[in-house]
């Protein structure tokens, strides 16, 4: 059992002990937060259904990664930042423009595999605002939908999805509390800042 765990969930503190250094992160979110916007599939690290974005701090700011949350287990968040698709937008608030673009043309297919699909272009935008097609699709080779890779339809890229059809903004509503020096940042290493 890990004795305290402190961590940041979609710009709230969480402060856990007792947990089962068995438990997924995947488990945590569905069964004890109610946060079933992150999905199961294979739930064994290979369909990108369940991916999350982790911020953790990296040369004085924040480094954001997708994972998937299958397969992380809820200790190792200690000291980070999590966001899940929850967080991109609030009830009144306008979608991320990731997600505009995704209904808007509709990539989903079916929409069980877009959260993590979104997620992990989330986390790519906030760490390279300008990456090329081929990073983009590195990125979301992880991603699957029914029938194969995320494709875009209508002819279009995935890098002209990202940043045109939004008008160019694709990084959406910022972290919060979780800014270095912001009100959460002691719940990230101090000894970084
Ligand atoms: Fe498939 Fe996690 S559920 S990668």
């Amino acid at each position: 059992m890990a004795d305290r765990i402190r961590f940041v969930l979609n710009d709230e503190p969480v402060e856990l002990s007792g947990v089962s250094p068995m438990t997924t992160l995947l488990d945590w979110l569905r069964d004890r937060r109610g946060l079933r916007g992150t999905k199961e599939g294979c739930a064994e690290g290979d369909c990108g259904a369940c991916t999350v974005v982790l911020a953790e701090l990296h040369g004085g700011g924040l480094r954001y990664r997708a994972v998937n949350a299958c397969i992380l287990f809820v200790p190792a968040l200690d000291g980070k930042a999590l966001l899940t698709v929850e967080s991109l937008s609030a009830p009144g608030e306008p979608l991320h423009p990731v997600q505009e673009a995704w209904i808007e043309v509709q990539v989903p297919q079916c929409g069980f595999c877009q959260n993590g699909q979104i997620m992990t272009a989330k986390a790519l935008l906030d760490r390279n605002p300008s990456a090329s097609e081929a990073e983009i699709r590195f990125q979301l080779a992880g991603n699957l939908k029914y029938g194969g890779l995320v494709e875009v339809p209508f002819g279009m890229t995935l890098r002209e999805l990202l940043y045109d059809f939004g008008g160019g903004s694709a990084s959406g509503r910022p972290l919060r509390a979780v800014q270095v020096g912001g009100p959460l940042g002691s719940y990230l290493p101090a000894a970084q800042f």
